[in-house]
Order: structure tokens, then C-alpha cells, then sequence
């Protein structure tokens, strides 16, 4: 090996660097290049092993030209480096770019559940008329369920609400049973046992009951109860009241209609409905005979009101329960109470 060789090699591999570097585009590319010029065994590093054989005057010469190399070398691979760090940066900006002309993505927005909807809208109607607002338990005592509201034990009326009973068994020797509420009813008696009259009460609740579904019931279902109790308190005050509920809720020209009915807890009791708001009374296919039964209603019962220490000679009141899915179901023209709970997102994004 001469001089003259060596220097040669080094030309050529300053050459081929210098080549292989402009083709190098991608940091794998760049990392083959350091490896085979600069590396630990690379073509520099054999190039400069054959340095000692060579005379000190020739290897003066030789060497340095190696360094010049090297140098050279480390240069390109860091300007390599930079340009690739540079392409990196700017694609980066190209693909992150925001175009801020494109329209915003629309926030999916959640909304009340219609029963929840009209639950409210009830609410707010009797509010309206001065009544306060009131929760109770949905698991309840046979005595608030049924014996409070004058139906005793072994009274054929309980027959009226298919119960779902709680299976545990009272340690005392009271023998009191538990339940799912069938209605929202028993709340009369918690709400006159806790407070003197006068009283004007709306309770909205989840209600159940041990029965087969079908397009007109539920196993469980929403009610809304009602309770006025004051001195003086008489049936025109019922029908004044639920009057103009029916106005509030189903539109100012709506007429109502009262026929008797039974319930256990009122006497007397009624049913109430509203003429038809789809044929204004004509008779259709949502009504049949021009009127749509929207609630329960009557003059609370003596017994129930001695039942919590009311006086009946003193106080009289009138009391109602209606069915908000049942509502729903008028005002929006929907034909199967199961759709309310199927939680199909098609039917529920409607209202
Ligand atoms: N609780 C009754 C039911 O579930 C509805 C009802 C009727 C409630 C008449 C009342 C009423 O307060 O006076 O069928």
C-alpha cells in the first residue's frame, strides 16, 4: 500500500459518501450511510487501519488527508441529519394543519326523556295552580299502599292492583309487609301524616305492577298523583281544577267530562276525560266516542282522612292519579306504551 492508493481510496470513498448521501431520504437510509462510512468497522476506519504500515513521511501526508475525510464525512452526515429533521418538521406541519373554513363537528346533545318531558309539563301546570311538589318511596309499606287508602286486607278492591311484593319478613310480631308501589296513592297518607291542612300536593313517581305487557301496559309506568285537603273544600273545586289542567296541558278549548267511577279511597270517585283534540269530539280512531279518559280523581275519602287523624267533619279534599305515559302517548300520537322504555335511540330522539 501506497501513498498514492490510499489517498486514491479516500477520494473514491469521499465519491461514493457524497452519492449515497444525496439518494439518502429517510432516517433508516441516513443510519445505513453512518454505519458504512463512519462506522466503528466502516470504510473510513479501514482505510485508516492501513495507515501504519505506511512510512512516517507517507503516513504524514495520508493522515492527514484521512482527517480532511473524516472531517468531510462527519460534516455531510450532520447536514444529513438537519435536512432530514427539517423535511420531518415541515410535513409535520403540512399534515397537522387545521383548515379552519371546515364546518365544526356537531356535538351529539342529549335531551330529557319524553316522559320526563311531560312529568315536568304536568308539574308545572299544577304548580302553576299553587300545588307543591313531592317524592316518595317507590318501595312502600302495605299499610301506606293499600290499608291507608281504605282498602283493608283481604278486600276484593286490592284485586285493582296486580302487587309486586318484597320478599322479607318483618322480625316484629306486626307482621307489616313490603312492597313495589302500585301507585303513587300512599302518598296521601305520608304527606297529611306530616303536615297540617291545608294541603295542595302533586307527586310524581315510578309506580309497578306484577302484570303481563302490552301495547297498553307497562310493568312499571309513571303516575302523577294529586291531593287537595283544606276546610270547604267541595267537587267544584275538583272540576274547576282538573279544568284547567286539561286546558294548560291539551289546549284552551278543551271540554272535560266526569263519570263516576270506584275507587276505594274517594267517594265519591270519578273518571275524568277530555274531548278528543284530533276530531274535536266527533269520534276518530285515537278516541272512539269523541272522549279520552285521562285520569282518576274524587272527594278523599272519610277514612282516609280520619285514617291520618283528620277530622272529616272539619276537612274535605279531593284527590287524582293519572298516567303520564298515557298522556304522552295523546300528545304526540304514539300507539304502544312499550316504546317508552325499549330505549331505542330512534324513537327517543324524536321529542
Ligand atoms: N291510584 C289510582 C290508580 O292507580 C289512581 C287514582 C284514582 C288516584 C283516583 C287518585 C284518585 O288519587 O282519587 O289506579
Amino acid at each position: 500500500m501506497t501513498t498514492h492508493t490510499l489517498v486514491d481510496q479516500l477520494s473514491q470513498t469521499t465519491r461514493d459518501a457524497q452519492a449515497q448521501m444525496a439518494a439518502a431520504h429517510d432516517a433508516q437510509a441516513l443510519e445505513a450511510w453512518r454505519v458504512e462510512f463512519l462506522g466503528r468497522r466502516g470504510r473510513l476506519s479501514q482505510l485508516m487501519q492501513q495507515l501504519g504500515a505506511l512510512s512516517p513521511e507517507e503516513r504524514r501526508t495520508a493522515g492527514a488527508e484521512a482527517n480532511r475525510v473524516k472531517a468531510l464525512l462527519e460534516g455531510l452526515l450532520a447536514q444529513g441529519q438537519r435536512a432530514l429533521s427539517e423535511r420531518d418538521a415541515a410535513g409535520k406541519l403540512t399534515s397537522d394543519r387545521i383548515d379552519v373554513t371546515l364546518p365544526g363537528r356537531p356535538v351529539a346533545l342529549g335531551r330529557l326523556h319524553p316522559v320526563t318531558q311531560t312529568v315536568r309539563e304536568i308539574c308545572a301546570a299544577f304548580a302553576g295552580m299553587g300545588f307543591d311538589i313531592a317524592e316518595g318511596p317507590e318501595v312502600e309499606w302495605e299499610r301506606y299502599n293499600f290499608d291507608s287508602l281504605n282498602i283493608p286486607r283481604d278486600h276484593p278492591a286490592r284485586d285493582m292492583w296486580d302487587t309486586l311484593w318484597i320478599d322479607w319478613t318483618d322480625p316484629t310480631p306486626q307482621g307489616r309487609r313490603m312492597l313495589l308501589r302500585t301507585h303513587t296513592s300512599p302518598m296521601q297518607a305520608r304527606i297529611m301524616e306530616q303536615a297540617k291542612p291545608p294541603v295542595r300536593v302533586i307527586v310524581p313517581g315510578k309506580v309497578f305492577r306484577h302484570e303481563a305487557t302490552d301495547a297498553r301496559h307497562e310493568w312499571h309506568f309513571y303516575q302523577v298523583e294529586g291531593l287537595a285537603v283544606d276546610t270547604g273544600i267541595t267537587f267544584a273545586d275538583l272540576k274547576g281544577t282538573l279544568y284547567e289542567f286539561a286546558r294548560r296541558i291539551f289546549g284552551p278549548d278543551r271540554r272535560v267530562r266526569f263519570r263516576c267511577d270506584y275507587f276505594p279511597f274517594v267517594e265519591p270517585g270519578v273518571d275524568m276525560s277530555i274531548d278528543c283534540f284530533l276530531c274535536k269530539g266527533q269520534g276518530c280512531r285515537l278516541c272512539g266516542d269523541g272522549w279520552i279518559e285521562i285520569m282518576g280523581a274524587g272527594m278523599v275519602h272519610p277514612n282516609v282522612l280520619k285514617g291520618v287523624g283528620y277530622d272529616p267533619e272539619v276537612y274535605t279534599g279531593f284527590a287524582f292519579g293519572m298516567g303520564p305515559e298515557r298522556i304522552a302517548m295523546l300528545k304526540h300520537g304514539i300507539d304502544d306504551i312499550r316504546h317508552f322504555y325499549a330505549n331505542d335511540v330512534r324513537f327517543l330522539r324524536q321529542f
